[in-house]
C-alpha cells in the first residue's frame, strides 16, 4: 500500500469510526455540513448509474412528530409499550437524523444493486462525519424493518411506498468519545490455484 498521507488518513478514519450517540443536544449541525455528507454519499459505486439515493433530513420538531407517527403505527401493530415509547423518542436522540433510502427498480438486479450502492453511500457518510469530527451512528429499528411502521414513516418523509430505508444515520456534535469494540477475526478463503 502506498505510504502517503491520504492512505494513512483513510485507514485511521475507517479504524476510528465508531457508533456514537453521545452528542451535545445544544450544538447544531449546519445545513452545509449535511449537504456535504449527502454529496459525499453519492460518490459510492453505482453499477447502472441509477441514482438510487433518497435522502430525508429530519431535524427539530419533525423528529418528535415522526417518532409519534412511528410509535402510533407500532402500537397499532401490537408493539409492546416499552418498545413503543422508545420509538416515540428515538429520533430525538441526536439533533439530526438523516434517513437514507434506496429507490426501487423494475429490474431485480438493479433493485438489489441499488440497495448495495446506498449502503456504500451510508458508509461514506459515516466516514466523512467521523473525519469531520461529528458523532454518527447507523441505526435501523421498526421504522426501517417493520413494514407496518416504516410505511407511515416513509409517507411522512415524502418517500414512495417502494423506496427502501437502508439507514437512519444519527448525527450530532460529539459530547464524548464513542465506545470501543473488538473485531472478530476475518474469515478468509485464499484461492490461489
Ligand atoms: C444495517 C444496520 C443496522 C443497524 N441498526 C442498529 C440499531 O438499530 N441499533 C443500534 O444500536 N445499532 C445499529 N447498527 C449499528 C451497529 O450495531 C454498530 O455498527 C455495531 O454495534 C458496531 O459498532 P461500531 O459502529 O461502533 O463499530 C446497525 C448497523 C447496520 C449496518
Amino acid at each position: 500500500m502506498a505510504e502517503n498521507g491520504a492512505y494513512a488518513a483513510v485507514a485511521a478514519t475507517i479504524r476510528g469510526r465508531r457508533s456514537n450517540m453521545n452528542v451535545d443536544h445544544a450544538a447544531p449541525i449546519d445545513d452545509a455540513a449535511i449537504d456535504e455528507l449527502i454529496e459525499l454519499a453519492r460518490w459510492a459505486p453505482n453499477h447502472f448509474r441509477t441514482n438510487p439515493f433518497r435522502f430525508s433530513v429530519i431535524r427539530g420538531a419533525a423528529r418528535g412528530r415522526l417518532g409519534q407517527i412511528a410509535a402510533d403505527a407500532l402500537a397499532a401493530a401490537g408493539g409492546q409499550p416499552p418498545v413503543v415509547e422508545r420509538q416515540r423518542v428515538q429520533f430525538e436522540r441526536t439533533p439530526v437524523v438523516l434517513a437514507v433510502a434506496a429507490a426501487p427498480d423494475a429490474d431485480p438486479v438493479k433493485h438489489l444493486e441499488n440497495r448495495y450502492t446506498v449502503a456504500a453511500g451510508v458508509q461514506n457518510i459515516l466516514l466523512a462525519a467521523t473525519a469531520g469530527g461529528l458523532a454518527s451512528a447507523w441505526r435501523s429499528g421498526p421504522a426501517m424493518v417493520d413494514p407496518a411502521v416504516a410505511g407511515p414513516v416513509k409517507a411522512a418523509l415524502g418517500l414512495a411506498p417502494d423506496d427502501e430505508i437502508v439507514a437512519y444515520v444519527y448525527l450530532g456534535q460529539q459530547a464524548g468519545p464513542p465506545g470501543n469494540r473488538e473485531l472478530p477475526p476475518a474469515v478468509v478463503n485464499r484461492i490461489n490455484s
